[in-house]
């Protein structure tokens, strides 16, 4: 349990200028204030992350986004009452009062407000919006845990709040209100429930060229494990080879025991075949299939609904090469 003190702490440290660590109920951030440039430039630095790769921007009530946007738009008025808060985050014109750093120079800003108490009172107690990518190096594997921030950074960023594992488990949703609502990255919120609100989102491709992507996030790798990693529809016994490799297995649902023979590790994401336990176990079997000394890993596709296609983008993502 986190103690009211050391919200204030985390706190007082944002306003400080330093960066801090705190859970969301998607996956762990790695907070500064929006409007510090030092504070921004240094989360940049720490996640090793482009400068053109913008970042969200998180308040802890619907009431603040007209400080950021230039434009709060009906349309995304209807989206946050019917998502906010939780696990969405939108694209909308910038305030032109939000430093560009924080927007990697675009003309937009990406907001959001998270479902999770802790991360709202420190949001409120730091009295300014906060940026805040995921708390890991970039192009790696998300943290849903504090352990996992702490493996990230170590001794490297000021304070990590501690407020359990996420229980959503995949970063939120994008979607850009722009132009045509159109979906950036599929994510905790299922896309099937936006379109039950907008009506049906326009798709935007990822692509390794980064001057051409809507998002500059879309990067084709992305999410990915140090070990090399193959996505597959099925899997089969007999995609294990060769006997002297180590093969790990990342599994949606439990399977029989000699079908798994000769896989040197295996993660099930879900006993009862529930995307929404897959997704909240995704990133932890991750990191625990990449902390055992394996060749490679192989990871079966999930069923491609619901938060099934954020697991699925995630999964594909980190298998590119
Ligand atoms: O769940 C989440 O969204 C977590 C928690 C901490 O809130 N944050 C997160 O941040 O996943 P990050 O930086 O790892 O991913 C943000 C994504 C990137 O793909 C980025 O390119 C995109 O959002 N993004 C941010 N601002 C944007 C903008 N103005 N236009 C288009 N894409 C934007
Ligand atoms: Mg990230």
């Amino acid at each position: 349990m986190i103690a009211p003190w050391q919200i204030t702490r985390a706190a007082d440290r944002l306003r400080g200028g330093g960066v801090v660590a705190f859970p969301t109920e998607t996956v762990y951030g790695l907070g500064a204030n929006a409007f510090d440039l030092d504070a921004i430039a240094k989360v940049f630095q720490l996640k090793g992350r482009p400068r053109f790769d913008p970042l969200i921007v998180h308040v802890e009530d619907v009431d603040r986004v007209p400080q950021l946007v230039g434009y709060f738009s009906e349309q995304a008025q209807r989206l946050a009452r019917a998502f906010w808060p939780g696990s969405l985050s939108m694209v909308l014109p910038k305030h032109r009062r939000v430093p560009d750093l924080v927007t990697a120079g675009l003309p937009t800003v990406a907001v959001r407000v998270p479902d999770h108490n802790l991360a709202r009172q420190l949001i409120e107690q730091a009295a300014t919006a906060i940026a805040a990518p995921s708390a890991n190096r970039f192009g790696g594997v998300s943290p849903t845990t504090a352990d996992h921030v702490r493996a990230e950074f170590g001794e490297r960023i000021d304070l990590v709040l501690d407020g359990g594992p996420c229980h959503r488990g995949v970063e939120s949703t994008v979607i850009s209100l722009v132009d045509q609502p159109t979906l950036l990255r599929p994510g905790g919120i299922a896309v099937e429930a936006i379109e039950q609100v907008l009506g049906p989102l326009a798709i935007a491709a990822p692509s390794n060229d980064s001057r051409s992507l809507p998002s500059p996030g879309m990067l084709r790798r992305h999410y990915a494990p140090r070990t090399p990693m193959r996505l597959v529809d099925v899997v089969d016994p007999g995609l294990r080879q060769r006997p002297e490799l180590r093969v790990g297995l990342l599994l949606f649902v439990p399977r029989r025991d000699q079908d798994l023979d000769g896989f040197a590790a295996v993660e099930v994401l879900s006993s009862r075949a529930d995307l929404a336990e897959a997704a909240a176990n995704l990133f932890a079997a991750l990191r625990r299939l990449d902390a055992a000394s394996l060749d490679s890993i192989i990871a079966e596709r999930v069923p491609d609904q619901g938060l099934g296609r954020a697991i699925n983008d995630r999964l594909m993502r980190g298998s590119v090469v």
